[in-house]
């Protein structure tokens, strides 16, 4: 496996890696189920831009896993370089090749790259219905520090 920084042709790859992965536990999908399709835009949709959002935001820290060729998984970073503090938005690994410790990989070369960039500390955030995050992050060195609610209302 390696890991290197994204390239505009991985894209409609990393959007269906997220959209498949992010099926039963993306805030979207809820909002969806509650609402219906928000102007024409489905949830996968909505959930698929966040790659897009992602590359736009910090096109240094995206970054690709790659195994026999193929991408199978990504994870995308935010600098607040002022607070010191990097943030990864974004994890995902295709379903095919999940359980293999490449969650574990991304996270350990996010990490990696935040101290590269000088950061000081690093954040990172799940839902309570994703028991995967609940148990790798913590494992990964990250300490719980909250819980939110999301609410939507319609206007
Ligand atoms: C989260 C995700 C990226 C992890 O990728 P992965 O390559 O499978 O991760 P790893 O193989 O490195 O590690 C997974 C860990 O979770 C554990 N795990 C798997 N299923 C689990 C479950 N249902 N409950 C608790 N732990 C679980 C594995 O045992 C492993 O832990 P270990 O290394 O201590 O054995 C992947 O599951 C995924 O893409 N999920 C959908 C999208 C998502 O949830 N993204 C993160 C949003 S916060």
């Amino acid at each position: 496996m390696i890991i290197r920084l994204w390239q505009s042709s991985d894209l409609d790859e990393l959007r269906r890696i997220t959209i498949e992965g992010f099926e039963g536990i993306a805030i979207d999908q809820n909002v969806e189920k509650k609402f219906g399709v928000l102007a024409g835009h489905d949830w996968r949709d909505r959930k698929g831009r966040h790659v897009d959002d992602d590359v736009a935001a910090n096109p240094d820290g995206v970054f690709v896993a790659e195994l026999e060729g193929q991408v199978v998984g990504y994870i995308s970073t935010r600098l607040d370089r002022e607070l010191k503090k990097g943030r990864i938005p974004n994890l995902a690994v295709d379903k095919r090749a999940q359980g293999r410790g490449l969650g574990r990989q991304l996270i350990e070369y996010a990490l990696d790259y935040f101290r590269r960039e000088g950061m000081a500390f690093a954040m990172i955030e799940t839902m309570v219905n994703n028991p995967v995050g609940q148990h790798l992050y913590p494992s990964c060195g990250f300490v719980e520090v909250g819980r939110q609610i999301h609410y939507a209302a319609r206007l």
